[in-house]
């Protein structure tokens, strides 16, 4: 059994559809969640999906420890963020070398980095008159939003989009191509 730990810091719907996705699947389970943010709705979703969820604060973090005692504890395997904030450390990273994936809701390498998150980046996208926008899923290095690409998927931009209905198309490109890039790394 391969486990997945999914890094969140706030509502969890990519959390959720790996968790759905994962848990008939033979080989693979979402084992862990990790989140940041006590108000995070992907605490909730953890709860009731019965999977053990890793509250932590920033200096927690940044020293690792207990962390990387929990991803032990429960084998993982691949660390995947779904909206979750913090860079990551550079231990972290070390540990888990091509194993830590992300997910970002635009076409990198534009409309990423510091800051570059949530409605913002649809906003920006929409302010550039762009005709497309889309997801990118890449590895993780020490650098928001830099690491190799794995998949990009792309949709329209429509003159009546609107930061919001850009998040719902984005949202759905994200949930139906998260878990099978996981899967394909994981499996082959
Ligand atoms: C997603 O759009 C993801 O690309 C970005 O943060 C958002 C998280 O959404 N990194 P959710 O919490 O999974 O609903």
């Amino acid at each position: 059994m391969k486990n997945i730990a999914v890094f969140a810091s706030g509502e969890g719907s990519n959390a959720q559809h790996l968790i759905n996705y994962f848990k008939p699947h033979p080989n693979i389970r979402v084992s862990l969640i990790v989140t940041n943010n006590p108000k995070a709705n992907v605490a909730e979703r953890a709860k009731e999906a019965g999977i053990p969820c890793l509250m932590i604060n920033k200096m927690q973090f940044l020293e690792s420890t207990q962390l990387l005692d929990k991803l032990h504890k429960h084998k993982i395997d691949l660390i995947a963020l779904a909206g979750f904030l913090w860079l990551l450390p550079p231990l972290l990273i070390k540990k888990y070398p091509d194993k830590i994936l992300n997910i970002h809701p635009a076409l990198l390498p534009k409309y990423g980095g510091k800051g570059m998150y949530g409605s913002a980046v649809h906003k920006a996208v929409i302010a550039n008159k762009e005709a497309y926008s889309g997801i990118s899923i890449h590895y993780v290095n020490e650098k928001y939003d830099e690491g190799q690409l794995l998949l990009q998927v792309r949709c329209e931009v429509g003159a009546s989009d609107t930061a919001e209905s850009l998040t719902d198309k984005i949202h759905q490109l994200e949930h139906a191509n998260y878990a099978p890039v996981i899967e394909k790394l994981l499996c082959g």
